[in-house]
């Protein structure tokens, strides 16, 4: 099968189309025909060398990507959820060696669901490591409840379109952030308030939201700390808040804590009812095919794609 080799970190180039033997499955697995995969900023960070390489730099080969919609062409001999000929999406094995960036992939049959019949493999794939990001962060962690104020800076993006949507299913007054241009998308989504946060608008806000999740990081913490409530809770997502902006956190009586999304089977098959239901829509806004791999993670690493980034198989 044809995967995606990295051999040295560095630019979308050092992503290497190669010729590799068909995924063996275990007793556990299903081996996926990949349809979609998408395309995150995690990828783009750990194939310059940041965010996860040193943890799979020794893997041989190692095959980025987490994010797969399929088909399932064999199944493990524990697996009795799946059938040959099934579709399925998931997030495989994050943070482990997910290797979605091929044609075939060997994917426990615990972090899967089936895809809506209707949802196409493109909108399914897209709706997998953002989607549950947002899931787990708004319902397991931060429990959101109906009539809370929620903050959602970067609304736009992959994360922050998926948790507008849930964080309104959830019955949130939900405020999304974007530049100007992206505005209308925002509202479209659902947001009650879409903010341009190149202009103070959002500064106003003080101690307005109970919730903040913040997929912006950095200077984003200190500025969204304010905004919040005492006893409020802020949830960072891109790394960990720094030593200044954890102390200013308790300063003001709010919790501000990093969260890793994991795998996760059973909020996958949620995620599909919502898809199903249209609760959810996953927004892509830009598709390549897998010769394009490059141009993909180029786009991601522009910082400015709305929605999700697809490569189609
Ligand atoms: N910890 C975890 O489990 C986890 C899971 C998933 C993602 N992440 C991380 O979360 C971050 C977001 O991921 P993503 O997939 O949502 O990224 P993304 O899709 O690449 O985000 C792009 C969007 O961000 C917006 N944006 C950029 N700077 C902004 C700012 N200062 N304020 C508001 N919006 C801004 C852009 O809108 P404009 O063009 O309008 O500025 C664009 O639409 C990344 O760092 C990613 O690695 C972490």
């Amino acid at each position: 099968m044809k995967a995606y080799i990295l051999n040295t970190p560095g630019d979308s180039s050092n992503l290497q189309i190669k010729e590799v033997p068909v995924a063996e499955v275990n007793q556990d697995e299903v081996l996926v025909k990949i349809k979609a995969i998408s395309i995150n900023p995690v990828d783009v960070k750990t194939r310059a060398g940041m965010a996860f390489y040193s943890r799979l730099k020794d893997l041989d080969p190692l095959i980025l990507g987490w994010d797969i919609a399929g088909i399932v062409e064999k199944t493990g001999g524990n697996v009795s959820e799946f059938k040959i000929g099934d579709e399925v999406f998931g997030l495989v094995n994050f943070l482990g060696h997910g290797k979605a960036y091929a044609e075939y992939v060997a994917a426990p049959a615990a972090q899967l669901a089936l895809k809506p019949k209707e949802i196409p493999f493109v909108d399914a794939a897209a709706a997998t490591m953002a989607a549950l990001t947002a899931y787990q962060v708004l319902v397991k962690q931060a429990k959101v409840k109906a009539g809370q104020e929620v903050l959602i800076p970067a609304a736009s993006g992959g994360v922050g379109h998926f948790a507008v949507q849930i964080a309104k299913y959830l019955g949130a007054r939900v405020t999304g952030t974007s530049s100007a241009k992206n505005l209308e998308f925002v509202h479209s989504l659902g947001a009650d308030e879409a903010l341009d946060y190149t202009t103070a608008d959002l500064d106003n806000k003080l101690k307005t939201f109970d919730f903040v999740f913040d997929t912006v990081g950095g200077e984003n913490i200190d500025r969204s700390l304010p905004l919040i409530k005492a006893g409020g809770t802020l949830i960072t997502i891109p790394t960990l808040p720094g030593e200044g902006a954890a102390a200013r956190a308790m300063a003001l009586d709010v919790s501000a804590y990093f969260y890793l999304v994991s795998s996760d089977g059973d909020s996958m098959k949620v995620i599909a009812e919502l898809l199903e239901k249209g609760v959810l829509r996953s927004h892509v806004s830009k598709v390549f095919p897998f010769e394009e791999m490059a141009a993909a993670h180029q786009a991601v690493e522009s910082g400015r794609t709305v929605g999700k980034v697809i490569v189609t198989v």
